[in-house]
């Protein structure tokens, strides 16, 4: 692709496009076959001149706005008397002083723990053949990859979770997360930075490793899939049960019916998007799980009979 640096030109005449709309309109005359939101994306990379600093900024920034986009309206929801009725642990509305105490430690960790991992995720995921161009993957491709990385990132967070459980890691890492007993949206990514790190390498990894291995992705698939899986994640937090919500439609959804649970009785349930692990390896524990663990108990026993008679 041609680069369109005019930044450190000398000449008077050339057109200057110093602005970063400047650069988008000398994208756009050459490259009449991209999209408006392509050229939009070109243009910020050659407007910026470095590559790891557009990335850096753009991902930073992406992440506070979904981050605090999507937990402002769970905030407002909390105000308003009529959704408490969909509330799973209803007696339990965060005030403002927790939600405000919550945001601060956010914040806290995403200037000093994810800043400088967003940083090294440009050089990191470079080396391993990244594409940042344009034009742009197919619709298709990001989504058959997008659920790829919903299923990798499952099973690592399963495993890494049902880790911090255990004694010594629950105290000293996974206590934090566990401080609201009845989550909301804000508190996603209230943790402590070792579990920022541990957790998050399942959300940056996955595609990570794709990448090595297939050699074929692009950066704005991974964006997808970092807006995707922070909302999967603050509305797990969310602490609200709908008629309307996902799990209803896709029976293996996780959601926060199954996380919001975990966060009361501190044990079970520990994958973050799917179901599955936690069903077939007996950790979805409560009443129901409980009630469907004596029934299959049962079963086995019924069937164990019938055979004893049989022979
Ligand atoms: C796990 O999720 C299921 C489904 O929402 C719920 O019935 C159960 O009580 C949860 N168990 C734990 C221990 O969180
Ligand atoms: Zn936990
Ligand atoms: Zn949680």
């Amino acid at each position: 692709m041609l680069t369109y640096n005019y930044r450190n030109s000398t000449t008077l005449f050339a057109p200057s496009p110093d602005t970063y709309w400047g650069q988008f309109d000398e994208i756009s005359k050459y490259n009449v076959h991209l999209n408006y939101f392509e050229r939009m994306w070109a243009a910020w990379y050659a407007f910026m001149g470095n590559d790891v600093l557009a990335t850096g900024i753009m991902s930073f920034v992406m992440h506070e706005l979904v981050y605090f986009g999507r937990s402002l309206p769970w905030m407002i929801i909390d105000r308003i008397p009529s959704f408490n009725k969909y509330k799973i642990q209803n007696q339990k509305v965060p005030t403002a002083r927790e939600q405000w105490n919550c945001a601060k430690l956010v914040l806290l960790s995403h200037f000093t723990v994810e800043l400088p991992q967003i940083w090294f995720f440009h050089p990191m995921a470079q080396y391993f053949g990244l594409a940042t161009g344009v034009p742009f993957p197919s619709l298709l491709k990001m989504a058959y990859q997008i659920a790829i990385f919903f299923v990798l990132e499952d099973t690592w967070h399963y495993w890494s979770h049902r880790a911090l459980h255990w004694g010594p890691l629950y105290k000293n890492i996974h206590k934090i997360h566990h401080q609201y007993s009845a989550p909301f949206g804000l508190a996603a990514e209230y943790a402590s930075p070792i579990e920022v790190m541990i957790l998050g390498l399942g959300t940056v990894g996955s595609p990570i490793l794709w990448c090595a291995v297939t050699k074929d992705l692009h950066i704005l698939t991974m964006y997808v899939w970092i807006v995707l899986r922070l909302f999967q994640a603050i509305d797990a937090h969310s602490g609200y049960e709908f008629p309307w919500s996902l799990h209803h439609f896709l029976p293996f959804w996780a959601g926060a019916d199954h996380h919001d649970t975990h966060h009361e009785r501190f044990i079970g349930n520990y994958s973050s998007s799917f179901r599955w692990w936690d069903y077939v390896l007996d950790t979805e524990s409560g009443p129901e799980a409980a009630k469907r663990r004596r029934e299959r108990k049962a079963m086995k026993e019924r069937k164990a009979m019938k055979e004893q008679k049989a022979q």
